[in-house]
């Protein structure tokens, strides 16, 4: 990130990008269904840090056939997301990490659960380890456990927000407070304004998912990404709340039959043919909005057009830095 200060011109450096050797502060968090190569290296060509999803995969040989398609496409450091949720199919967890570890992929992010278990097999490997949580204590718990870096989701996120609600304006800085490690801001963010704001309230660098289902590069029917244009922050809706498993969804037929289902004090294995991820995928796919449950936060309102990741990216760190210089600087001038 390029930021001139007067006659000066700096490269905007922080703690994220310096340990991450990413030219931006801005990751593309892992998405299910989305985070496929051609979006991981259009994201790492732009010089943010995108994050391939291993569990998109339907097997570990084909993430680690997956891993080579990005390096195709792109010489630049990229990441693979590892979630760890409950799910009704048993994943092999194991296997897909030893895919992960032995392609030679150098940074991780990891979500749903502390990833203890699997530190000395990625501190061994040389593995960067970003950690996204959505509580400064399961932050404090990674911290310890090794990780280098946490990613800090709030409420208004996509996908799991967790069960505390706490919005950004609050997690982010009771993160720096807390944490020693580079903090990422997540949730909400999706333009350049955001991002300033993220770094202002002390953390290194901004990770966003909804914004970038909605770039030229996603593998999202054009219909969705229309759809995305289209809605306001009105439109995502929190599923799975009885089940304390949060998520937060596009607000269409099948997230309000869901929620009417725990309402009737419906059971998992009862709504979970309804809330399918496979119901989800099509959604992507066949760009039918109801097809099924599909993850979509509050910026979901700040997004009006569908742009390259490129232009997406340069965008964002151009009004950052504008924001930064012209419209703070003019503030305490
Ligand atoms: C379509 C979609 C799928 C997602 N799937 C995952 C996932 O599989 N694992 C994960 O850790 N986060 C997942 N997320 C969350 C994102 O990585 C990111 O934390 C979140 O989108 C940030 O909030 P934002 O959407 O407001 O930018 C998903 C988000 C979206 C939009």
């Amino acid at each position: 990130m390029q930021v001139n200060f007067g006659k000066e011109t700096r490269k905007m450096k922080t703690r994220f990008t310096e340990m991450f050797g990413v030219e931006h502060p801005i990751v593309q968090g892992g998405m299910q269904w989305v985070g496929r190569a051609e979006l991981i290296a259009a994201v790492a060509n732009a010089g943010a840090l995108g994050c391939l999803t291993a569990l998109t995969q339907p097997t570990p040989e084909d993430l680690a056939k997956e891993i080579g398609r990005v390096r195709d496409l792109t010489d630049k450091p990229f990441a693979v997301n590892f979630t760890i949720l409950p799910t009704l199919k048993p994943v092999p967890y194991e296997e897909y990490m030893d895919a992960i570890v032995s392609s030679g992929v150098k940074i991780i992010e990891t979500a749903g659960n502390n990833p203890k278990v699997f530190m000395p097999k990625l501190k061994e490997a040389g593995v960067k380890v970003i950690h996204k949580c959505t509580s400064v204590r399961h932050g404090i718990s990674a911290q310890k456990v090794g990780v280098d870096a946490i990613s800090i989701d709030g409420f208004e996120c996509a996908g799991h927000p967790g069960e505390d609600d706490t919005p950004g304006l609050i997690l982010i800085p009771r993160a720096v407070e807390q944490i020693d490690i580079p903090i990422v801001a997540s949730g909400g963010f999706a333009d350049g304004r955001g991002l300033a704001a993220a770094l202002a309230l002390g953390a290194d660098g901004i990770n966003m998912g909804t914004r970038f289902m909605a770039t030229k590069e996603a593998p999202v029917h054009e219909k969705i990404k229309q759809e995305i244009v289209d809605a306001s922050e009105l439109d995502t809706t929190l599923i799975f709340r009885s089940l304390r498993n949060t998520a937060r969804m596009f607000t269409n037929s099948i997230s309000k039959q869901v929620i009417e289902m725990e309402g009737e004090g419906k059971s998992i294995q009862e709504i979970g043919p309804v809330a399918s991820g496979m119901r989800g995928r099509k959604v992507y796919e066949e760009g039918d909005v109801e097809a099924g449950v599909w993850s979509a936060g509050m910026c979901i309102g700040l997004i009006h057009d569908v742009p390259s990741v490129q232009e997406l990216v340069d965008r964002i760190v151009s009004e950052a830095e504008g924001v930064i210089r012209d419209r703070l600087g003019a503030i305490v001038a």
